[in-house]
């Protein structure tokens, strides 16, 4: 894989890239000069350029003003900084509209949108798309071989859908090639109901605005199709800079669970991944959830490191009230990237624009200039980069596997369910949130992953299920893994039809338990009542609760572990635990929750689970449980390579234990048997001696592969 090496080369040369977006098209000479010089000191040795600068290239239609570009990169490179060379297809010029309006998006209203803002393109439409080509090529074979040219950058934050007529058009052609004839489309949508029925291809249509719900499995395939569509415009691009530069990475940039585009299946087709992440300072959950993100974009290429490729220095400019970040704050963030396996760390943007709808948007350099809280805090951040050279390349190994898969969220977020506020987003937070705690690491995976290498298997909603994924998840129980399923899983088939018989259909004998009815619970919840020794007796200080929806189930093996309380499901089991006796001789057990409990009877069913698979956290103990150090739950425990990183996430200080001998390598200084993390600060512990054994409950968290 040449543009995977070529990654892990240009990391190897020059250490985790840092940097952000620069839009040298918007300043004078003067100031590319200066700004190169200051990138140089802040330690930044990546920017991505041209991103928004088609509109300079190609003023008039088919021109090409490259010198201008030539001249930054010399300025850049003058100055030992790589450029991440951006195709500018995300924003093309306006002529190109006004000529060729088909090349516009069309919404679901059929309102042609216009330019003005960017992402002004239909990736259907063929014109656009002959004019982003011409344009990478011509990109692609000025700067192939340009020294500062250190990697590719596709398109941005690839999303755009169109319902246009073009767009219908590949959408047909697209269903063709999956369904082979129309009656397989009939079949696959269930177009039997409310006389849906078509007769030929050309009858189908995009999800316009209709007058009342649309075709369930209409809509999810308009989904995957405008998710393969974006694919296509992003390979064809790739493919052309490919043609020319066989050896430098090419990416683009996600933006983490995107709802509009499938990672899964796109991954592959980038040289690295890369990711664009923006957590809310005002959220108390933004810790957690970027852990996920991170556990995410990590996984999506099985471990290998990735880029986050753009964050806010400070606050954004597009929430409506934008909460500041402190330096401290976009430092600990940046730290907890590289802990969670990347192996850049940029920015939006270097310089921050006068003019434009970002005005008002933080960056590496503020309009004060260097002298300012924002600059400094990078330069200590370019500092620590540095520091932390060793890391790259390294690896986390998770023995947890959190099952995710983009059409099964589509498909379970359609409308008119039991209830819309079973978000299957939230419930992997959810879950996730109870390892993160914990400093237990785990891979966000999709069911077709090899599975072999978890010993647990968490699943917190698969709505869409086919036997391929049963069997998986049976074949990781026979092998000894403990299985937790959470509600809702399993209800329908890859066309998003309800399969038949009682639920979870395909995993009711692997778990012991089955349902009939899908009961939402009222706005307040209902009690969980534990049964027998149950972990989820005594989980929290409150009572067990139960929220949103519940299952009426029935225990076909499995052990209860918890009922439903007074209401609809009085009696019924909640909460099961099945050892399911296939005759395997390590079989480990199958968890199944038919409902979403209070954090804390989550929490007791996870860890029990993980419990039973033998699956340790980075600490030793949990910090989030009995055997708790510090005063807050937000330290954050994560083993990369042979590095403990601790991300201490609260305003106070946390004094953990950390047997044995570590050099901190943020800061040089020995440490030996316990640490205090400042607030709003992090230590990476390199185990002192060579050949160091991490003592138990560290050891298997991380690996150098
Ligand atoms: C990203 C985008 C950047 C910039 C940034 C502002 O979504 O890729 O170009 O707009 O947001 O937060």
């Amino acid at each position: 894989m040449p543009g995977t090496d070529g990654f892990a080369a240009l990391v190897a040369d020059g250490g985790i890239c840092f940097g952000g977006d620069y839009n040298p098209e918007q300043w004078s000479r003067e100031v590319w000069r200066e700004d190169a010089r200051l990138m140089r000191e802040a330690g930044v040795n990546l920017v991505t350029v041209g991103v928004f600068s088609w509109a300079m290239y190609e003023p008039t239609p088919g021109a090409r003003e490259f010198d201008w570009l030539d001249e930054v990169l010399e300025v850049l490179h003058g100055q030992g900084i790589g450029v991440d060379l951006a195709t500018p297809t995300a924003s093309p010029p306006a002529w190109l509209g006004v000529r060729h309006p088909e090349t516009l998006p069309v919404d679901a209203d059929g309102v042609r949108l216009v330019a003005g803002s960017r992402n002004h393109f239909s990736p259907a439409s063929q014109v656009y798309r002959d004019a982003a080509l011409a344009i990478t090529r011509d990109l692609a074979r000025r700067y192939a071989t340009h020294p500062a040219v250190r990697m590719w950058h596709v398109g941005n934050e690839f999303g755009q859908v169109c319902h246009g007529d073009e767009a219908a058009g590949r959408f047909r052609a697209w269903l063709r090639d999956r369904y082979g004839d129309v009656d397989g489309l009939n079949e696959a949508w269930g177009t039997a109901f409310w006389s849906q029925r078509y007769a030929s291809f050309d009858e189908v249509l995009p999800p316009r605005r209709m007058p009342y719900h649309p075709n369930p499995t209409q809509s999810l395939d308009w989904r995957r199709y405008s998710s393969d569509l974006l694919l296509g415009v992003y390979r064809e691009q790739r493919d052309a800079i490919r043609a020319i530069d066989v050896s430098r990475p090419i990416t683009t940039n996600f933006m983490g669970f995107f709802p509009l585009v499938d990672y899964t299946s796109w991954a592959d087709d980038l040289d690295v991944v890369a990711d664009d992440a923006y957590p809310d300072p005002g959220d108390p959950h933004a810790p957690s959830s970027s852990a996920l993100r991170q556990d995410l974009m990590r996984s999506l290429r099985g471990g290998e490191p990735w880029i986050l490729m753009e964050q806010a220095a400070g606050a954004v400019s597009w929430r409506p009230h934008n909460l500041p970040k402190s330096p401290a704050r976009s430092r600990l963030e940046s730290l907890q990237a590289v802990a969670r396996g990347a192996d850049g760390i940029c920015f939006f943007q270097w310089r921050a624009s006068r003019a434009g709808a970002e005005r008002f948007h933080s960056a590496m350099l503020p309009h004060a200039g260097p002298e300012t809280r924002v600059h400094q805090g990078i330069r200590r951040l370019g500092a620590d980069l540095a520091r932390l050279r060793s890391v790259t390349g390294a690896r986390v190994r998770a023995r947890v596997a959190l099952l995710w898969d983009w059409s099964s969220w589509w498909a379970a977020t359609e409308v008119a369910r039991p209830t819309d506020r079973l978000d299957p987003l939230e419930q992997l937070r959810a879950w996730h949130r109870v390892l993160w705690a914990d400093g237990v690491a785990a891979d966000v995976v999709h069911p077709g992953t090899d599975l072999s290498r978890y010993d647990a298997v968490l699943v917190p909603n698969l709505y869409l299920m086919e036997p391929a994924d049963a069997e998986a998840l049976t074949a990781a129980v026979e092998r000894g893994a403990s299985l937790v399923v959470g509600p809702f899983s399993g209800v329908a088939d890859a066309n998003a039809q309800v399969r038949p018989g009682r639920f979870p259909v395909l995993l009711a004998g692997l778990l012991g338990v089955s349902g009939e009815e899908w009961a939402p619970l009222p706005d307040d919840g209902v009690d969980l009542i534990p049964s027998g020794a149950s972990p989820v007796d005594g989980a929290g200080p409150a009572r067990p609760r139960a929220a949103v929806l519940g299952e009426l189930l029935r225990a076909d093996g499995a052990d209860v572990l918890a009922t439903f309380g007074p209401g609809h499901l009085e009696g019924a089991p909640a909460i099961t635990r099945h050892a399911p006796h296939t005759g395997a001789p390590d079989e480990g057990s199958a968890w199944y929750l038919g409902t979403v409990p209070d954090d804390d009877t989550l929490a007791a069913v996870l860890r029990a689970a993980l419990d039973a698979a033998g699956v340790e956290p980075a600490l030793p103990g949990r910090p989030g449980r009995d055997t708790r150090r510090t005063p807050g739950d937000d330290v954050e425990a994560v083993r990369r390579g042979d590095v403990l990183f601790l991300l201490n996430h609260s305003g106070e200080p946390a004094r953990l234990d950390v047997p044995g001998n570590w050099t901190d390598l943020l800061t040089g200084t020995p440490v030996s048997d316990e640490v205090t993390v400042g607030p709003t600060d992090a230590a990476a512990l390199l185990p002192a001696e060579a050949g160091h054994r991490a003592p138990a409950g560290l050891a298997n968290q991380g690996d150098r592969q």
